[in-house]
């Protein structure tokens, strides 16, 4: 059954309040539900409902018998002939058999483990009989009881009110919420954990106790959280006026989650692999993820619980405008222009292919049979594209005075992407109206410009066209208001004063044009040298520019960009010349001579930061490289992208990067400030390079890295080096490290993640063989991802074999994966998009599997969902 977006309808009756009673036990919880409810339309009360045993029913105090209600289909329906009553549930749960972790389930073991809940998006059906969709606004008064022993930390939404002791060793706690709140934000938590607290006090003068739980050998590593949390909390206030509401606020890791982490009302749950962090067993990368991870889940505060959304096709009004503000909030934190290529190049990496294959989707999807499946690239990434564009549009101040006004016009509400567009638009007296096309409309825009310098004229003249590709349902695409910041360089690096023909506004060296047409030209005026155009700066719009470089032009802006973002562009475009061309055998063409002598050149310039270096020498991976080949064939890909750095390493020398490696070597230390973080990165970059040449070497290097690296970061990266340049040479690292580990969770996740990622034809039996280690099983969501979702997603020579074997074996384990959690399974079958871009043999071994995969009719609606839509490829 599919979902529309057009058929909405207001909710039939709300909830004012809502009482919750968990008598809380690992094999079975009872949980009592009175529901206050109020009719907005004459109809019968519909609640939802899945897999409760529902023990009794009552309205207004009198029992219903089975004749009274209709039970069936994920719904409970009472006829009621009253405009207020009282409704009151009592149903039974299984939290220990709840494998697919939505709802309320177990995490760890039976001993030791604790109860916890997932409900976004529909989990609270899982929980109790309720009005389950988020314009549904309810103030929560919870109770949770249980063994004292077993269940010493009893944690619910909202403020603490009152706690006690019952009889046989019991206890109970109460928490009220005083914001309504939609059932998706409702959670709670009980076990034994051990915390650490801080207290904190807000811009406007409440004071906070901030609490990090977790279980107690891993309690130690969430002090990089706090701080992160701490850091938001006053960015937040400074930067969009916003203060916390509730007297305390909870944040829970679990080892046992679907997602990345949830921001339920006063209770934040998340993964663990975005809140622990310690210098012995986490990399950089994971340091970075966890400060905008808790950014992102505490900003959902306001953008997301404050004010919600209508209806979940609105799920990017929370989720894109979000990762805006903790993409704003890092880059604040860290370096903007490394933040802004960090986020672009997931965008092409995640967001570009979905986009361009059969799940492709808008923004604000137009229909779904299953939600958990569009919490996609598109809704988070693409979505935060979006509002940057608004942001850019209307300026800091104008953007922060149309987000006041959308924050106070909808506060305590459930919003639409229109409540969005029009706050921002009427606090600014400028009609945004025309990029709610962005939001509806699917599929990466092709902007392709042209430019033609007229010497006697002094006149430079850029043509720039658009073009949506047809995609699922949607072939005629319209055109799109699309933001061009632009400027022009000259040849020696110096930038032009832009006079725009018929434009406004004081000539400067960088301007912004909104092309909303199929096509538009722009002239330039005395413009005195033929000039080399810089185009999408900050890359301004989530679109594929297309423009026919000549690589010394590209090289002009790798070599003098001030905009961080394209000089890097810049080098990444030239780069993908320099594969084309090593590709079709053309050695020492222009565009890799321009590209390896460039680089050359900024690696002797001691002005330009590690960091940077680090990224600029850096080719695109292999997934964006598939990008540009009509058919794709994996084998090839890797070794032209392998030549591509031999090229570069060759052309540097390699006794310069042996050099430039030991006078990183010589000063790393475990410390987390950037410097320290960016000379591990461009060390690691050397170690690359040194390999592209030199193997031995580079194993040698690598060998010393491991056992002396003063963390996780550089053990790691010597660890990956080891093993894909000699899978044998590598054991007894591989064997260390497991033994090292064997206690950590997530470190253990990464020494399969290494594995998994090995190249190659015994790929597929490593990965077998990984499976039979004592430490791997389904049902844990990291463990899987590690392996399995890595090895089908980022090994591209292992998972796309000729011959299918891995296809064939990753369908079983689908099936297996989907009787125990279907969100997984879900997740993990998306490595299927794209099958129809394969070269032909591969394309035929695919799609075989995908076809018969989605033929069958014993899979989870989520499974069932993903495997259509891709086979129709
Ligand atoms: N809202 C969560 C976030 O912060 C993610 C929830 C994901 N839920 C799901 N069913 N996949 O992004
Ligand atoms: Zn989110």
């Amino acid at each position: 059954s599919v979902i529309h977006l057009v058929d909405y309808r207001a909710p039939a009756w709300h909830v004012e309040h809502v009482e919750l009673d968990f008598d809380l036990g690992i094999d079975r919880t009872d949980v009592v539900a009175k529901l206050d409810l109020r009719r907005m339309a004459n109809e019968p009360l519909r609640l939802n409902g899945e897999g409760l045993e529902l023990l009794s029913v009552s309205v207004d105090g009198r029992q219903l018998g089975p004749n009274d209600y209709i039970l069936g289909n994920g719904t409970l329906e009472i006829a009621i002939d009253v405009d207020r009553c009282v409704v009151e549930t009592r149903v039974g749960l299984r939290p220990a058999e709840n494998t697919a972790l939505e709802g309320l389930y177990l995490s760890g073991s039976r001993d030791t483990g604790f109860l916890l809940t997932q409900c976004e998006a529909e989990g609270f059906r899982h929980i109790t009989f309720f009005p389950d969709r988020p314009d549904v606004l309810s103030k929560y008064t919870v109770t949770l009881r249980a063994d004292r022993e077993r269940f010493p930390v009893l944690l619910a939404g909202g403020n603490p009110d009152g706690e006690g002791e019952l009889e046989g060793g019991r206890h109970w706690a109460r928490f009220v919420d005083p914001h309504p709140k939609p059932s998706y934000l409702f959670a709670l938590v009980a076990g034994r954990l051990a915390r650490i607290s801080q207290d904190y006090t807000t811009a406007d003068g409440r004071p906070v106790a901030l609490h990090i739980w977790a279980e107690a050998d891993v309690i130690d590593r969430c002090h990089y959280a706090m701080d992160s949390l701490v850091r938001s909390m006053r960015w937040d206030e400074e930067t969009y006026g916003r203060n916390y509401d509730l007297d305390v606020f909870h944040v829970v890791a679990t080892h046992d989650f679907n997602m990345g982490a949830m921001e339920n009302k006063g209770l934040n749950i998340f993964n663990a692999k975005y809140l622990l962090a310690d210098a012995d067993s986490g990399t950089d990368d994971e340091y970075r993820h966890v400060e905008a991870v808790v950014a992102h889940e505490y900003f959902h505060n306001w953008s997301g619980n404050r004010v919600t959304c209508r209806d979940w096709f609105q799920l990017s009004l929370k989720e894109g405008l979000t990762v805006f503000r903790e993409q704003s909030f890092s880059a604040d934190m860290n370096s903007a222009p490394l933040k802004r290529i960090e986020d672009v190049a997931l965008l092409r990496r995640a967001q570009f292919p979905e986009d361009a294959g059969p799940l492709s989707h808008p923004v604000r999807p137009a229909e779904y049979s299953e939600i958990n499946n569009f919490y996609t690239a598109t809704v988070y990434e693409k979505g935060s594209e979006l509002v940057r564009m608004l942001a850019g549009r209307l300026g800091k101040d104008g953007f922060r005075r149309g987000m006041d006004l959308y924050f106070e016009r909808n506060d305590g509400d459930a919003a639409t992407i229109e409540d969005f567009l029009s706050a921002l638009g009427e606090a600014n007296d400028i009609d945004l109206t025309p990029y709610l096309a962005w939001y509806g409309q699917a599929g990466t825009p092709r902007l392709s410009a042209s430019g033609q310098y007229d010497a006697d004229a002094r006149r430079y003249t850029l043509k720039l066209r658009q073009r949506t590709p047809a995609g699922p349902g949607q072939a005629e695409k319209r055109s799109l208001p699309i933001p061009v910041k632009l400027a022009l360089f000259a040849t020696d690096g110096r930038m032009l004063p832009l006079k725009l023909r018929d434009g406004t506004g004081p000539v400067d060296t960088e301007l912004t044009v909104v092309i909303d047409q199929a096509e538009a030209t722009y002239v330039f005026d005395d413009v005195d040298v033929a000039p080399v155009p810089s185009l999408l700066r900050g890359f301004s719009a989530p679109v594929i520019l297309e423009f026919d470089y000549a690589p010394d032009e590209l090289a002009v802006l790798l070599q003098h960009d001030v905009d961080g973002f394209n000089r890097w562009e810049a080098g990444q475009q030239l780069a993908a010349l320099a594969y084309d061309d090593l590709r079709d055998g053309k050695q020492d063409s222009a565009a890799v001579t321009a590209w390896t002598g460039a680089l050359a050149t900024l690696f002797g310039n001691e002005a330009i930061d590690d960091a940077l270096l680090a990224e600029l020498l850096t080719p695109p991976g292999e997934i964006e490289l598939v990008e540009r080949q009509a058919e794709r064939d994996p084998d090839r890909i890797r070794a032209t992208r392998k030549s591509l750095l031999a090229a570069l390493a060759s052309r540097i020398g390699a006794s310069k990067l042996r050099q430039r490696y030991q006078s990183l070597h010589a000063r790393t230390t475990g410390a987390l400030d950037a410097q320290s973080q960016a000379a591990r990165q461009l060390k690691r970059r050397m170690l690359d390079l040194i390999a592209a040449v030199d193997e031995s070497d580079a194993r040698t290097l690598a060998l010393a890295q491991y056992n002396e690296a003063p963390g996780m970061t550089d053990r790691l990266a010597a660890l990956t080096i080891l093993a894909t340049t000699s899978t044998d040479g590598a054991a007894a690292s591989i064997a260390h490290f497991r033994e090292r580990y064997a206690d950590n969770a997530l470190a253990l996740d990464k020494w399969f993640a290494v594995q998994a990622q090995l190249p190659g034809d015994d790929a597929l039996a490593r990965v077998q063989a990984l499976e039979r280690d004592a430490t791997f099983t389904l049902r844990n969501p990291n463990r899987v991802q590690a392996l399995i979702g890595l090895f089908a997603r980022a090994n591209p020579t292992g998972f796309h074999r000729a011959d299918g074997a891995a296809y064939r074996w990753l369908a079983e384990r689908l099936v297996t994966l989907d009787g125990l959690n279907p969100q997984v399974a879900a997740r993990v079958a998306t490595a299927f998009n794209g099958w129809k871009r394969l070269e032909p043999v591969r394309r035929e071994a695919a799609h075989a599997v995908v076809a018969e995969l989605a033929g069958r009719s014993d899979l989870s609606r989520d499974l069932t969902d993903i495997l259509g839509r891709v086979a129709l490829g």
